[in-house]
């Protein structure tokens, strides 16, 4: 039945907190591997939380990715007058127009009567160039914005298929083989401790940064997750994670 259909996952939830140790869990029920509909469900359980965290003058980083694009999908507006700006966390990454921050970015903004500024960067760069481009008045102005987020949404990967959907190259597919790399988040690759094992170099936001954003909001899910967001918690600090009941429970099968 429906309740205890609720029920169950309420208890999921707290199983994974306990895990995870993460103060907050939201699970929706489905596999995002199997159904496109799970990431949007995801989407709209993380729409829900920003209603009730937002304020009026937030900025907002995010990532990129499918799960990011489907939060955009169904985003409504927050707060009634609130005007918000959404930046991209970080550069590029490889990812496909549509699963670009940038993108999405301006979908959100667009949804929330908000406003977004874009991040034109590439990646990976090189130090020498890093170092050029972060004294550029212009993306310098942008740094700030982002470093200065309330609120920040990110995906997790599994760190291969990320590295593969990068075009990264074969030199560094095979030391993050070697090394086990399990999952990926900003830029970031994890092993199943938790260490990082690679990390892309590229302006925006550094792991480090998120002890300093009051909230981090993560949105990962499909069974083919739930080893990444295992790995990525051993490391990474979130607020909330909002997942899918299949990452749940493989999740709690691996560990
Ligand atoms: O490339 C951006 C990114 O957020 C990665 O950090 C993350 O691993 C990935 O996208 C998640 O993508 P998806 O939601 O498509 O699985």
């Amino acid at each position: 039945s429906f309740m205890s259909e609720v029920m169950g996952l309420s208890v999921l939830e707290k199983q994974i907190r306990e895990k995870l140790h993460i103060d907050n869990v939201i699970i929706v029920p489905g596999d995002s591997d199997q159904q496109d509909w799970v990431k949007q469900e995801m989407g709209k359980a993380c729409v829900a939380y920003l209603k009730n965290v937002v304020q009026s003058d937030f900025t907002i980083a995010v990532t990129g990715g499918t799960t990011m694009a489907a939060v955009a999908e169904v985003m409504k507006p927050l707060e009634k007058d609130g005007s918000y700006l959404f930046v991209p966390a970080r550069g590029g990454i490889g990812e496909k127009v549509e699963n670009q921050a940038n993108t999405i970015v301006s979908e959100m903004a667009r949804k929330t009567n908000g406003e977004y500024r874009l991040l034109y960067v590439p990646d990976p760069l090189s130090e020498s160039t890093y170092q050029t481009i972060i004294n550029e008045p212009s993306i310098n102005e942008i740094l700030q914005q982002i470093k200065g987020a309330n609120i920040v949404m990110h995906g997790i990967g599994d760190a291969l298929k990320m590295a593969e959907r990068r075009k990264t190259s074969d030199k560094i597919l095979s030391e993050l083989t070697s090394q086990n790399a399990v999952s990926e988040a900003f830029g970031y690759y994890f092993d199943g401790d938790g260490n990082i094992v690679h990390k892309v170099r590229t302006v925006g936001i550094q792991l480090e940064d998120l002890v300093n954003i009051n909230h981090v909001v993560t949105i990962a899910g499909g069974t083919s997750k739930g080893q990444a967001i295992a790995s990525y918690f051993k490391q990474g600090k979130t607020n909330v994670l909002v997942t899918d009941e299949a990452a749940a429970k493989q999740l709690l099968r691996e560990y």
